[in-house]
């Protein structure tokens, strides 16, 4: 039964007929309470490892994971207004308008997939995107944040990585030639569909990228730190060495 399945995660006698009734009642009420709500933000310079790790993150807590980046790609491949004012800016390396990305959070950060807390990768980048973002939540009730971690990778390490990277961009699961290859060459470890490279993964934009992070994104690290929320990541080590830091972090 319900009490049986998970003794090992509590003090609970095994033989359940020798605890008290008070025992079994508050061991019950621990097992039916939902895990409590975690909300993220991932920060990091192109090419951290943010999207390779939020996936595991989103597995873990049943959270959703909200990808600027990402969603800001679907609507260029859709071909709407947001996409089409988004493309020339995001292929140039350039942050697209305040307006646009928090207007997409906005439309995503409180339906019932985020029920359980949410992922932010690449949201907010600016001091004015997290300003909008705290009025947000209140204006939203989706609670606050509760941890923001910062992917740190020397520059150097960044342009390898990227030019090597595919994207499945259905799914946004990231793979690296050299790193992380996928099962078959150039295709989907789980549907099988074909694997793409993003147009802005090359050296002359990702030179361009890094240049915004460090301006516009390292104040948005200070907002959070004077905060008390900010950890730091060695990003610049093996995946499963990241998820092992992350997981510390996020068991506080
Ligand atoms: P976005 O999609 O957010 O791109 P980004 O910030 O440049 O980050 P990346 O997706 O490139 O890096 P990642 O950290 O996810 O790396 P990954 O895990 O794939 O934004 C794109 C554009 O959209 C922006 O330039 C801007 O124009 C616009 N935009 C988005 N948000 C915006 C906002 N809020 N405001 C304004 N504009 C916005 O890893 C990279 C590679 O390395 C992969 O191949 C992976 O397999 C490999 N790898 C990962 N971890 C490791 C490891 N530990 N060791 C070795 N290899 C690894």
């Amino acid at each position: 039964g319900i009490l049986q399945c998970d003794a090992s995660r509590s003090s609970m006698p095994a033989d359940l007929a020798r605890a008290s009734t008070t025992d079994l009642l508050a061991e019950l009420k621990r097992r039916m309470e939902s895990p409590p709500k975690k909300n993220i933000i991932l920060v990091g310079p192109p090419g951290s490892g943010k999207g390779t790790q939020a996936p595991l993150i989103k597995d873990k807590y049943k959270l959703c994971h909200l990808a600027t980046g990402d969603l800001l790609r679907a609507a260029v491949a859709a071909g709407t207004e947001m996409g089409k004012a988004a493309k020339e800016v995001m292929e140039k390396g350039g942050l697209v308008s305040d307006e646009i990305v928090i207007g997409i959070i906005k439309d995503n950060i409180s339906t019932p997939d985020c029920g359980n807390g949410f992922i932010l990768d690449g949201f907010p980048r600016t001091v004015v995107q997290a300003e909008k973002l705290d009025g947000m939540l209140t204006s939203e009730g989706v609670g606050h944040i509760d941890h923001v971690i910062e992917f740190k990778v020397p520059d150097a390490t960044l342009v390898e990585r990227i030019c090597g990277r595919l994207i499945h961009p259905a799914s946004g699961r990231s793979y690296h030639e050299k790193f992380h290859p996928p099962k078959v060459a150039g295709k989907d470890d789980e549907t099988g569909e074909p694997l793409v490279k993003r147009k802005d993964d090359n050296e002359e934009t990702l030179t361009k990228r890094l240049d915004a992070f460090h301006k516009q994104t390292k104040p948005v690290v200070d907002y959070y730190a004077k905060q008390g929320l900010y950890s730091p990541v060695d990003a610049d080590r093996k995946a499963d060495s990241v998820s092992a830091t992350i997981a510390a972090i996020l068991a506080k």
